[in-house]
């Protein structure tokens, strides 16, 4: 099997790569050693994540605090998410979160970029540190070849380093890819690479020297949904009068391979999963449970093929497009759903906050730019944001009905969101719970000044009864008018206005005696 073209010239930097940063390897980072690196691969999804296991030893003199992380930048570009997990001692117990930041050491290569995960306490001469680290990439499995048809499957290259990329020298290391199952079209045969079921191991390689590179490239079959959201706007909406309503818009492409040639229904549907192997059909969202009056449509209108399970502890909800999602294709569509208030919105310290995941319900998906509006109740102050990860923040004004200056609302942005986002995020307002009657004092108001109105028309109505001078009057008026066929557009327009005025009076007096009734 041949290693193909395409994914070689991309590999072909990273091999300069290896040679430019031997330079580094000479300064003073020598203190720390890694005396075990095992990392698992997981390319079942087109989200990529990649688990580092690490055993770190301080063999210096002196206590060391940070640890350096290196990634090429060709991979680091694509990092969506890292975190970093650590616990002291010879063996593993409960670990930590660390702090993680980007940093530039000095004599550092531009090829590389560094993260440092900074240690809770510094680590002694001579201790021991396991630390985990996850990194999550997009848009690091290359779709070879671009175009596929209908009926093809679809394979995706992705390229890595056999060896672990550090900064440090590591003295025993494995590498295992988890692949989908399906066809493995190639792999990189390194001595040591081996290839059991959908596992792809490169073996233990021993005593490697800071920043080993050794390329290897795996071209496979991934069917799986690329689902790709160009954009996505979660609006969560909060009313004191008892819930939190969400309504999310959704432009869905498929990220994959492109569709060649015609599209033909008929063999799709004669045969779905042959014929259409790399489409998808279908998505699941994961709503809270609780959720309740879900709609999913687009802008032809409901969309009935969508299915709801629930239960006390989750609600999943299947998104069915119209059509299945070729790569390339896109649609549109909007979920809404309403949740209860006493769920998400809490009280502290004389502030109200709301607590709720940032990222869409949606399993599997890359958001590429993703905008959160959370509109406040009219009258919010002192409003403050606290997120998980920087976030682009803004503030607005939406207005809707009755609103007189408009309810605040709070923008987060951020761009390529992934499930691993899907983290609590907090927005803190004050509020008054007497703004909360402004609006039904409003109508009341309202009510009330048109009730004086109908009293006021009434009273000067009842004047002209129908034995009254006025009253003749008038009807002589009227009929020397039609004689002269002279009814003027305006007194036609007076009258009927006049008559809107007494209907409305009607139904108000009907109303009001209906509601003293009951
Ligand atoms: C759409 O579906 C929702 C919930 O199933 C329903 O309440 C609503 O009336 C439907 N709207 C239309 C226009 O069919
Ligand atoms: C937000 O809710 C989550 C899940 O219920 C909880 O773990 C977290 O502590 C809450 N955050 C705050 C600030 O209350
Ligand atoms: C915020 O927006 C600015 C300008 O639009 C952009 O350069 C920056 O990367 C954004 N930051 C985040 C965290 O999205």
């Amino acid at each position: 099997m041949a290693t193909p073209p395409l994914p070689l010239r991309r590999a072909t930097p990273l091999l300069l790569l290896a040679v430019l940063v031997g330079a580094l390897a000479s300064t003073t980072r020598a203190d720390l050693v890694i005396t075990r690196a095992d990392r698992r691969v997981d390319l079942t999804s087109h989200i990529v994540r990649v688990l580092a296991s690490l055993k770190v030893e301080n063999v210096g003199p002196d206590p060391v605090s940070q640890v350096l992380l290196s990634f090429p930048n060709i991979q680091a570009k694509n990092l969506a998410a890292i975190r970093a997990f650590g616990t002291e001692g010879k063996v593993k117990g409960p670990s930590t979160v660390l702090p993680i930041e980007v940093v530039q050491p000095s004599g550092a290569p531009p090829e590389l970029t560094f993260f440092s995960a900074l240690l809770p306490k510094p680590l002694e001469k001579g201790k021991i540190l396991h630390l985990d680290v996850l990194t999550v990439f997009t848009h690091s499995l290359q779709p070879f070849p671009e175009e596929i048809t209908q009926a093809e499957a679809q394979l995706v290259v992705y390229q890595d380093s056999a060896h672990y990329l550090s900064p440090y020298p590591v003295k025993v290391q494995t590498l295992a890819i988890r692949l989908p199952g399906g066809r493995v079209e190639s792999y990189t045969r390194h001595p040591s690479a081996k290839l059991v079921d959908s596992e792809l191991k490169y073996g233990s390689s021993e005593e490697l020297p800071p920043f080993s590179y050794l390329p290897v490239i795996v071209h496979f079959e991934n069917n799986n949904p690329f689902a790709v959201a160009k954009e996505v706007i979660r609006e969560i909406e909060i009313s004191h009068w008892g819930n939190v309503q969400i309504t999310e818009y959704y432009n869905i492409a498929h990220g994959g391979a492109r569709l060649k040639g015609e599209f033909s229904r008929i063999d799709y549907q004669s045969r779905p999963y042959v014929r259409g192997v790399s489409s998808f059909r279908n998505l699941i969202a994961r709503l809270p449970p609780r959720a309740h009056s879900i709609y999913y449509r687009d802008e032809i209108g409901n969309i009935s093929t969508s299915h709801l399970w629930s239960d006390s502890k989750k609600t999943h909800l299947e998104i069915e497009p119209r059509f299945p999602l070729f790569g390339g294709w896109q649609t549109t569509f909007t979920v809404g759903y309403g949740l209860p208030l006493e769920d998400f919105v809490f009280y502290s310290d004389g502030k109200r906050f709301l607590n709720i995941t940032f990222g869409s319900p949606i399993e599997e998906i890359l958001i590429e730019k993703l905008i959160v509006k959370v509109v406040l109740p009219e009258g919010s102050k002192d409003i403050e944001v606290s997120a998980p990860f920087p976030t682009n923040q803004s503030q607005e004004v939406k207005y809707s009905h009755l609103d007189i200056v408009g309810r605040p609302v709070v923008v987060l942005e951020k761009p390529d969101v992934i499930p691993e986002h899907n983290l609590y995020f907090q927005v803190y307002y004050k509020f008054n719970n007497i703004s909360l009657l402004r609006e039904p004092l409003m109508l009341i108001t309202g009510f009330f000044l048109l009730f004086v109105a109908c009293i006021v028309y009434m009273r000067t109505d009842m004047s002209i009864s129908k034995s009254s001078p006025s009253y003749l009057a008038k009807l002589q008026w009227d009929e020397v008018h039609n004689y002269l066929a002279c009814r003027s557009y305006t007194l036609r327009v007076n009258g009927l206005a006049e008559n809107c005025f007494i209907s409305a009076c009607n139904y108000f007096f009907f109303w009001s005696s209906f509601r003293h009734v009951i």
